[in-house]
């Protein structure tokens, strides 16, 4: 019997005890391939050499001197995180529900302070995910989240690649349209980049905020730092957090000035948000993947993993639907729900998470090896044959 709260199905009661890159491994000396990494956390694999090393180095530091201090290692990490994404400002949280919690905050309160606080509604895709805070499943609109719970009134909805139905819904008290770049949790749907160019010029055309939920797809995931970059385009705001400090909880906001300038002292905080933990390893994170060919080796690896998958969907073509996804962000979507599947894989060690569609995701750390993809494959094709 567990005393935790009972709001997660687990994949599997294992007690994992050692990680190692792709690799986890049990009490029993048992070894899986993860291909989840704590759900596109550890972007780097598990125990990375120079997290670890800056985890222990941070530790004999203060651990928490909380916001009303200067913290260094947040002013360092803001200064370089806004110079590569050239945002003007970043404010830190613990999580991603909180960044898009802080992303809805901020578009609702720029309308307010330039004398428009009519303009309080956010525009979001139906069954998307951006947290399970009130605000956040309220964003989403999936009823596996909001059923029984109080809704805030405050945002709209259209389909996903309803052009139309988008057009339709924004009216005047429409402040921002918050989508993820592409959709994780609903199932890796990836928003095409001319939809993405789209939803800037009809912003601007109504002078409206465009916030883009980079939170899964953002780090490197895609294959570009931000996924919304493939479009050429600038959001106003861009929510972020998993993979910021390759394990560590951590997470926040990308500001334009005129966001920024709206968010004024006692406006928001957080008493762990931006720690010199937190920050810590945010820079460490950066160290590593801002070194030379780390996006192409994503790139590189990408290309080879998804041309497997479709070699493996063309030998499957009774079970597999669709290869999707970007970058190391992949989706395979079954005709059928995918549990056995999931639970299949896993048996065969291979470690894979499920999204809405009848998909399985899987989300490798960003340096994973050919050999690693390989297994994987091979893992895939070896369950798949049964
Ligand atoms: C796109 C997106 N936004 C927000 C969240 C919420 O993040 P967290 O679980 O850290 O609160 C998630 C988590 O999966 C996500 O994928």
């Amino acid at each position: 019997m567990s005393y935790v709260l009972g709001t997660y199905a687990r994949t599997a009661k294992d007690n994992f005890v050692k990680g190692k890159g792709c690799y986890l491994y049990t009490d029993k000396g048992e070894k899986y391939l993860d291909f989840v990494q704590g759900i596109a956390v550890n972007a780097l694999g598990h125990n990375h050499e120079h997290l670890v090393k800056t985890m222990k180095s941070q530790a004999d530091k203060p651990w928490h001197i909380s916001n009303l201090f200067l913290i260094q290692e947040q002013e360092k990490f803001a200064k370089r995180l806004c110079e590569l994404t050239k945002f003007e400002s970043v404010g830190f949280q613990n999580s991603g529900a909180e960044a898009t919690e802080l992303a809805i905050k901020a578009a609702v309160k720029y309308f307010y302070s330039i004398g428009k606080p009519e303009k309080n509604r956010i525009l979001c895709i139906n069954s998307s995910f951006h947290g399970r805070t009130i605000a956040t499943i309220s964003a989403g609109n999936n009823l596996k989240h909001t059923e029984g719970f109080p809704i805030l009134p405050n945002f709209d909805h259209f389909d996903f690649g309803n052009h139309e139905q988008l057009k339709d819904k924004i009216t005047e008290k429409t402040c921002a349209i918050l989508v993820e770049p592409i959709l994780g949790e609903s199932g890796v749907k990836v928003i095409p980049e001319h939809c993405l160019k789209g939803l800037r010029e009809l912003c601007d055309e109504k002078g409206i905020l465009l916030i883009c939920d980079e939170i899964q797809c953002g780090y490197y995931r895609s294959g570009k730092f931000f996924a919304h970059q493939y479009a050429d385009i600038k959001p106003d705001i861009v929510p972020f957090a998993k993979a910021v400090a390759g394990g560590y909880p951590s997470g926040g906001c990308l500001f334009i000035k005129k966001v920024a300038d709206c968010m004024k002292v006692g406006t928001h905080g957080s008493t762990f948000a931006g720690s010199p933990m937190a920050m810590g390893l945010a820079n460490a994170v950066l160290d590593v993947m801002l070194k030379q060919g780390f996006d192409k080796h994503i790139l590189q690896i990408s290309k080879y993993f998804f041309d497997q998958l479709n070699k493996t969907q063309n030998k499957f073509p009774k079970i597999v639907k669709e290869i999707r996804g970007k970058g190391l962000m992949v989706g395979i979507q079954f005709f059928e729900e995918p549990s056995k599947f999931l639970n299949e894989f896993y048996k065969n060690k291979l470690i894979t998470v499920k999204a809405s569609d009848n998909v399985i995701r899987i989300l490798p750390p960003l340096n994973v090896k050919k050999e690693e993809i390989d297994e994987g494959i091979n893992i895939i094709t070896k369950t798949l044959q049964k």
